[in-house]
């Protein structure tokens, strides 16, 4: 059977893939999102489909690399500014981390916070989870950890609404660069939903910048980045038994300008047909596979995200060279 139609969403996570660990129909979910993301005239996957267990562990990789400034940069303006970011969230404060993964960044900053009132880490595992929590505790004895299992893009799943003074929603690491637009706009939005007056948010965001550095992250010499939308043709052949031939496709990651955004594609490298659970693909020479969008902001671009999502920006910490900034925002 050839196929055609469908429009897919790509939205990211970075932490945990929470499509494996759903109860019942998540195979089925994941084989619907590939054949419609394959069905459409632009070709996409969507991006969370990145992060299975090797996508992970490669993504960590990608973490680590020179040419991929962003979590190098956000540690640097964490250290450089720790006691600043801290006296602006101020005292007894309940912290809230969607997407929390093994809470690594949340705990340095927890650590220097004047009486931190609760900590309350939000992943779709469990496991995860868990020994975040037991990780957290030990080091931090006397701070209360209230773990939430949930889908970190669904506040409303998240339980009653927390009904502690001085929240902040921590969401570093860039996540939000992963989402649309107007997707990101609608989770702040949702995120300020959840919050009251003089609550806040703490936002770790990629600034638009020179587009040599920007395609040298996404594109980086040792090729990690490669294996890790590869990796993701990889996934498609193990789960769904799918003949997907890796040599035939080349990973390209370009910066867009108007849109401000950098995409990763997979480039079909001739004609072919990939069979996929039992539906075939056809690829043109030169057609692509859209498998991300990273999003980035300039100053201004990302207070008007936070003033329509009903946040105020009071405070930036950014680095020397302007490439990342740490953004902290009230609700009036
Ligand atoms: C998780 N996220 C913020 C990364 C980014 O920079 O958009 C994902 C990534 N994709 C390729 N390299 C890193």
């Amino acid at each position: 059977m050839n196929i055609a139609v469908q429009t897919p969403v790509a939205s990211g996570k970075p932490a945990s893939s929470f499509d494996q660990q759903e109860e019942g129909g998540a195979a089925s979910t994941f084989s619907a999102d590939i054949i419609a993301g394959l069905s459409a005239p632009q070709k996409s996957l969507p991006c969370k489909y990145l992060y299975d267990e090797t996508g992970s562990k490669i993504f960590e990789q990608i973490c680590e690399l020179d040419d991929y400034y962003l979590t190098r940069t956000e540690a640097e303006i964490f250290s450089r500014h720790l006691q600043a970011i801290a006296e602006t969230l101020g005292p007894d404060v309940t912290m809230i981390e969607p997407g929390a993964g093994n809470c690594e960044k949340a705990q340095p900053l927890l650590a220097v916070m004047d009486s931190p009132r609760a900590y309350i880490p939000i992943d779709i595992s469990p496991e995860i989870l868990l020994a975040a929590e037991s990780r957290i505790e030990s080091l931090l004895p006397g701070l209360q950890v209230t773990p939430i299992v949930g889908d970190f893009t669904a506040p409303d799943t998240w339980g009653e609404k927390i009904a502690a003074a001085n929240q902040v929603i921590f969401f570093p690491g860039s996540t939000i660069g992963n989402f649309t637009r107007e997707q990101a706009k609608n989770l702040l939005g949702n995120f300020a939903k959840r919050l009251s007056g003089g609550d806040a948010l703490l936002l770790g965001v990629d600034l638009v910048k020179d587009s040599v550095i920007l395609e040298r992250a996404y594109h980086d010499d040792q090729h990690v980045t490669e294996a890790f939308n590869k990796n993701l043709l990889q996934r498609i052949n193990r789960e769904l038994g799918a003949d997907f031939d890796l040599d035939a496709f080349a990973h390209r990651a370009f910066y867009h300008p108007l849109r401000q955004r950098v995409e990763m594609h997979l480039v079909s490298l001739k004609p072919q047909r990939v069979s996929i659970a039992g539906v075939t693909v056809q690829f043109e020479e030169g057609e692509t596979i859209h498998t991300e969008n990273s999003h980035k902001y300039t100053l201004q671009s990302l207070e008007s995200m936070l003033t329509h999502a009903g946040f105020e920006s009071r405070q930036y910490w950014t680095d020397n060279n302007k490439h990342y900034a740490l953004c902290y925002a009230e609700i009036p």
